[in-house]
């Protein structure tokens, strides 16, 4: 366990406006997934599948933050936190993917939003947290080109509908959403694919690309639009050179091939070296790339642990038959600090490294927010107790304040998460979150990080 009075940071480190903020999604904390309306999503599917989430646990009751949003806002403004980052549930706004736009979810996000503006908390929107609605995944997913489009449909009609949000990212993570969804298999809607979780990464971009063009066509002065990655480099596990080329070839599947189509307007030249024998990539369509580049406000990077990566045979030898998340790749976990609950690694240079690699590598990189990084714990019923957050996000704030003192150009932190929540596969057991939540009776405890954060964010430093 790492010490808890690690380096803070003095406020200063950061630039003036920096944005302090913590952030949330749909499915991880609303609960109430039949009310108003909503129609199923892949989420909702996927937890029925036997085995498929720790204790066949779903996103219901959650946080019931669906109705108990006005507490959670107080929790917000208590903190002090000048921005919220949410998403917006894209069955509670189509309920059939498409078709007739459901007033009432509209109305949901309506409300937090003049909630949040009524306490000077810039409201930040993820349009697309992993939630699919099914009937979309029903007629191929993210495989097929049209849930690109719906989802280009989607984001016009929450933007017309949610007017005062000066952020906009289109995709968490998806990464996620592709490779961990539709080839290993681990998420919703839990397929394991080559070729289509390949084109799921490129139906992913390219409805990006069309939802920035069409909040672009009716944008409102001060929006900024961009997108969210999550970031995590690859580390040799040795000096051998296959160990560095099973770290490249992770880098590439983890983070280039959407850094780079997104912010260069290329996937990387070595992608067939990666994935060449499992597919012809035929749905890529000419001027794709040029959709998928278009020039952002912000990028948005999570952050959480580094991954070391050494070389192994492939699971499955023949190449046709062979996984998109099948590389030849063995991850390893070198000695050292890691979170009590799910024991991800702690490396806090892992976050300079990436913000410092992005400004390097992309020239005419937009603004970084960094827009999640936090800890999850063993999850003991009543732990409220957490120095080892606290010592986390202070050295990865550290991180940060080291990467905005080379250059690199960090306007904003969100702490993943305010509340405990669903944490996908892994159920309620890891929590994440700066306040408790005691499921059975829904009530909220700010845990120690809480006030911790309170005293960063109101640039009062740390008590040890
Ligand atoms: C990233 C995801 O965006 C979020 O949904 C998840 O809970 C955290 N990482 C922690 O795993």
């Amino acid at each position: 366990m790492t010490a808890p009075e690690a380096r803070v940071p003095e406020a200063d480190a950061f630039p003036p406006g920096f944005l302090w903020g913590v952030a949330t999604s749909a499915y991880q904390i609303e609960g109430a997934t039949g009310a108003d309306g909503r129609g199923p999503s892949i989420w909702d599917t996927f937890a029925r599948v036997p085995g498929a989430v720790a204790g066949g646990e779903s996103g219901d009751p959650a946080c019931d933050h669906y109705r108990r949003w006005p507490e959670d806002v107080a929790l917000l403004a208590d903190l002090g936190v000048g921005a919220y980052r949410f998403s917006v549930a894209w069955p509670r706004i189509f309920p059939e993917g498409a078709g007739r736009a459901e007033r009432r979810g509209l109305d949901f996000y309506r409300r937090l939003v003049d909630a949040l503006l009524e306490r000077d908390i810039v409201p930040f929107v993820t349009l697309y947290h992993w939630d699919l609605p099914q009937a979309l995944e029903d007629r191929g997913g993210w495989r097929v080109r049209d849930t690109a489009e719906r989802f280009a449909d989607y984001a016009a009609t929450v933007h017309e509908a949610l007017d005062g949000v000066p952020y906009w990212t289109t995709l968490n993570e998806p990464y996620c959403s592709s490779i961990t969804g539709y080839a290993e298999g681990r998420h919703a809607p839990g397929a394991r694919e080559g070729h289509g979780a390949l084109a799921a990464v490129h139906h992913l971009l390219v409805g990006h690309g069309l939802a920035v063009a069409r909040l672009r066509e009716n944008a409102r002065p001060g929006e900024r639009v961009g997108v969210t990655l999550n970031m995590s480099p690859g580390v040799p596990a040795s000096p051998s050179p296959e160990d560095a080329a099973a770290a490249r070839r992770m880098d590439l599947m983890v983070n280039r091939q959407f850094t780079e189509p997104l912010l260069g307007g290329v996937y990387p030249a070595d992608m067939a070296d990666v994935y060449g024998e499992i597919t012809d990539f035929s749905f890529r369509r000419d001027g794709d790339l040029e959709i998928v580049s278009a020039p952002l406000d912000f990028l948005g990077v999570n952050y959480y642990y580094p991954i070391h990566a050494a070389a192994a045979p492939y699971a499955q030898p023949d190449p046709a038959l062979r996984s998109a998340y099948d590389i030849g790749v063995r991850t390893v976990m070198p000695d050292g600090p890691r979170t009590s609950g799910l024991g991800w690694r702690i490396e806090p240079r892992g976050l300079y490294d990436t913000l410092t690699g992005l400004a390097a590598r992309f020239p005419g990189l937009p603004p970084i927010l960094v827009t999640e990084n936090g800890y999850g714990d063993a999850g003991d019923a009543d732990h409220t107790d957490d120095t080892g957050r606290i010592a986390y996000l202070a050295e990865h704030l550290a991180a940060t304040a080291d990467a905005v003192a080379e250059g690199v150009d960090v306007r904003g932190y969100f702490c993943w998460s305010l509340l405990d929540n669903y944490e996908w596969a892994r159920g309620y057991a890891a929590r994440f979150g700066l306040v408790h939540v005691d499921y059975a009776t829904q009530a909220r405890t700010p845990k120690a990080s809480y006030g911790w954060y309170r005293d960063v964010i109101a640039g009062r430093g740390a008590p040890p």
